[in-house]
């Protein structure tokens, strides 16, 4: 990654979540302290279940209480040709990681990570699924997207020099 367009999937298991709140948070806090950048944003997830749906009404409502509208993204399932376009791929769990690992084809352009891995700082790696959680799981989804995000960029901005 010697140049300075990064590509960057997110992923989660539903893509309905976590991963598009992700993304949600990832554009927006690119876009204000590091405007110049150059990211391609996107997010899909390991599983098939919520194809073509918006983010859950529960994350949208969480995203936005944080200025963040996530309502536009559309669910989709992360596909072979992901590994070949994407410099990063960024799973949510480890669960969501080792089935990455296992599509990975051979020429895989992507590196797989867990997302939290760039904040050691919150001495988690998970972003817990808050699909069967309340509220302060989906608000704990965005505070620890918030706080990876930012080392993300921090690490993009690195790389960039
Ligand atoms: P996500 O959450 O992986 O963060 O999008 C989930 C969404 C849906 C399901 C599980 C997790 N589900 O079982 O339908």
């Amino acid at each position: 990654m010697s140049h300075n367009l990064f590509r960057i999937l997110f992923v989660c298991l539903g893509n309905i979540c976590r991963s598009p709140t992700a993304e949600g948070v990832f554009r927006d806090t690119a876009a204000r302290i590091a405007p110049r950048l150059q990211l391609e944003i996107d997010s899909a997830g390991t599983a098939d279940y919520h194809i073509g749906s918006a983010p859950d009404p529960r994350s949208q409502r969480a995203a936005l209480e944080r200025g963040i509208d996530i309502s536009g993204l559309r669910a989709r399932q992360v596909g072979a040709e992901d590994f070949l376009r994407f410099d990063l791929m960024l799973a949510m769990d480890r669960s969501n990681l080792r089935t990455l690992q296992a599509m990975s084809p051979p020429n895989a352009r992507a590196e797989l990570h867990l997302f939290l891995s760039y904040a050691p700082q919150l001495r988690r790696l998970e972003v817990p699924d808050p699909y069967d959680g309340d509220a302060a799981d989906f608000a704990e989804v965005l505070d620890l997207t918030a706080a990876a995000s930012l080392a993300l960029i921090e690490s993009l901005q690195q790389r960039a020099q």
